[in-house]
């Protein structure tokens, strides 16, 4: 791989081990960051390069984007996600980018769908309308939420809250989101135009997800069911917007429904490996619990 990868959101969760993935292909990288500092681990692999961005500031990619052949394009769930993905395709047609994988999301396509769903299908058509050959990855939930999200009151109580009920998701381990990204930007012309659903190897339920990190960890660790309107009350703690608390809400109420546990081979056919288990997750990630 001799190209120049631009990808956005590197720092993120699925960002990061993008980044790490190319750097083990030796590509040549450059990781889009939002802050420097939080970007200092990137820096230590090998081939990569830094780059400052705010993707509400059209001006600040320019620099970022010079020479760029391929581009990953990951945006944050924020209130301004549609403008900063159309700031990115903008910049990619002025600066004659040759390739755009977009990471969206499970569902993206679905009618009517829900709120997340349907701001990442606006996100794709800009990507769709740019006329830049490209390919999109919608994946399941990331297994990796359980430690974004869920480590620091396990560590401290032994328990995760969450308001799913005994609904069951496909979650998918990040690794095997980025080793498709892989596969797909060393052969663009075979994926081109293509849209692939990515989900992990089985659909769990949260207690089933609670037995697993137990076995993984060694210690006791316990799923609460909680009502919707006490995470509405904790987001809003957080000063989450209501539009995205509301959007996240939704999603619960779809993994609570049991309508998140479609289960597709796409990783295995893609990367020729079969994807993560939670079983497998679980033990590679343990200390983080
Ligand atoms: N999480 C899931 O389960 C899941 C499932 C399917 C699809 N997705 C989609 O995948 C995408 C990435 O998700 P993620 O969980 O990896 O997100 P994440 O961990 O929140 O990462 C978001 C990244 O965007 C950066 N960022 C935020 N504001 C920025 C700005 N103004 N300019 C430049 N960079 C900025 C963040 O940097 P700072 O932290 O420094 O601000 C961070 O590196 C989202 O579109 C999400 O909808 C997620």
């Amino acid at each position: 791989m001799r190209q120049t990868i631009l990808v956005t959101g590197a720092t993120g969760t699925v960002g990061r081990e993008i980044i790490k993935q190319l750097a083990m292909q030796n590509a040549t990288v450059r990781a889009g960051v939002h802050s420097v500092i939080k970007g200092e681990n990137l820096k230590r692999l090998p081939g990569v390069e830094i780059v400052e961005i705010d993707l509400n500031d059209p001006d600040s990619l320019h620099a970022a984007f010079t020479n760029v052949d391929q581009l990953v394009l990951v945006t944050p769930l924020s209130e301004n996600q549609l403008e900063m993905a159309r700031n990115l395709v903008e910049e990619a047609k002025k600066q004659e980018v040759k390739y755009i994988v977009r990471l969206s999301a499970l569902g993206a396509g679905a009618e009517p769908g829900i709120q997340l769903g349907r701001w990442h299908r606006e996100m794709e058509t800009y990507v769709e309308e740019s006329g830049i050959p490209h390919t999109i990855l919608r994946p399941a939930g990331f297994m990796q939420n359980l430690v974004t999200y869920s480590s620091e009151s396990i560590k401290r109580e032994g328990r995760f809250y969450m308001p799913v009920g005994e609904g069951k998701v496909s979650y998918i381990d990040t690794r095997d989101i980025a080793s498709v990204v892989v596969e797909v930007l060393m052969s663009s012309d075979e994926h081109q135009g293509k849209i692939y659903d990515l989900t992990g190897p089985e659909a769990l339920s949260h207690q089933e997800i609670a037995t697993l990190l137990s076995e993984a960890t060694g210690k006791k660790i316990d799923f609460m069911n909680v009502p919707e309107e006490a995470v509405r009350e904790a987001m809003l703690a957080q000063h989450i917007p209501d539009s995205i608390t509301d959007a996240l809400l939704e999603l619960y109420a779809v993994y609570k429904a049991g309508k998140s546990a479609k289960v597709t081979e796409t990783v295995q056919e893609l990367t020729g490996r079969p994807p993560h288990s939670f079983r497998q997750f679980a033990r590679d990630y343990q200390e983080c619990f």
